[in-house]
């Protein structure tokens, strides 16, 4: 048997503790609490509706919680603005991919580099000379992150013109353009190829020799056996066990959460 998960205070990179959400009388999560090591590539799995993307939403600041803690590193996160929150190191990609479908790839990170706190202020005093600058690193940046994720062939393809999971590659383009600590990714096997699933592991595991954290949610269990350890299963809202996948998945707590929500 795995793990069960621990009731003090979570710690590591990301640490989660106690935290609550309810949508009117739906309790999303109850008292979830986990924790990602430092370098990690974190899975969270369980079944439709355990609140693995609920959580996400509270960690980036998207949603609110009603109680509990987040922590990166010594720093709280929860009460932060979404912006403030990306700005400290966290990025994440969404489960279902929100291009700006009539620009172009590149278009798209750079716009998300615009779009940081700050930009337009700095612009209406920076001269023009360094706002040209700065568009240059941008692009330099925006191209690098390209490469990183095997997309630099589409750099100038509009982005409504992907596959996919090529679309899924640019979400992950996206999260990175900020230089996070951590990115949380949803899904990001869901739609994609078997070819592009290929790169897309490659690419997560380069990412993570490169000193990257990830916490990766995932129905997908090929690509979770293949990425992830360790990984969390969270079930009605709360994590129930933590270990590597082999033993997570023969666990008699992980098999009655997934037959209880199938039936
Ligand atoms: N904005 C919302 N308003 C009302 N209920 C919500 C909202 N977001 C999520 N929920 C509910 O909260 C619960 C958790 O949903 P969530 O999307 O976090 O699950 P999930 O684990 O990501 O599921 P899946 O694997 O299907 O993506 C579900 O019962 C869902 O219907
Ligand atoms: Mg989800």
């Amino acid at each position: 048997m795995c793990a069960a998960m621990p009731n003090p205070p979570a710690t590591g990179l990301l640490a989660v503790t106690g935290v609550t959400k309810s949508f009117g009388g739906v309790l999303a999560l109850a008292g979830c609490t986990l924790s990602v090591r430092e370098g990690s590539i974190t899975g969270l799995i369980g079944p439709n509706g355990a609140g693995k993307t609920t959580l996400f939403n509270v960690i980036s600041g998207l949603t609110r919680a009603d109680g509990g803690e987040i922590r990166l590193g010594r720093e709280r996160l929860d009460g932060l603005a979404a912006h403030a929150i990306a700005r400290r190191g966290v990025a994440r990609t969404f489960q279902i991919p929100r291009p700006l479908g009539r620009m172009t790839v590149l278009e798209n990170l750079l716009v998300y580099a615009h779009d940081q706190p700050g930009e337009l202020l700095a612009r209406v005093f920076a001269t023009p000379a360094r706002v040209r600058d700065a568009e240059r690193r941008a692009r330099e940046r925006a191209r690098l992150v390209l490469e990183s994720v095997d997309l630099a062939h589409l750099a100038d393809a509009r982005a409504d013109a992907l596959s996919g999971g090529q679309k899924k590659l640019l979400e992950l383009a996206r999260a990175l353009m900020s230089d996070p600590h951590i990115v949380l990714l949803d899904e990001p096997g869901a739609g994609v190829n078997p070819t592009l699933m290929r790169s897309l592991i490659e690419t997560i595991r380069t990412l993570q020799g490169a000193g990257r954290t990830f916490l990766l949610i995932e129905h997908d269990m090929d690509l979770v056996t293949e990425l992830c350890d360790p990984v969390i299963v969270m079930a009605q809202g709360k994590t129930l066990v933590e270990g590597p996948f082999t033993e997570v998945r023969r666990d008699p707590r992980v098999l009655e959460a997934y037959l209880g929500s199938a039936a």
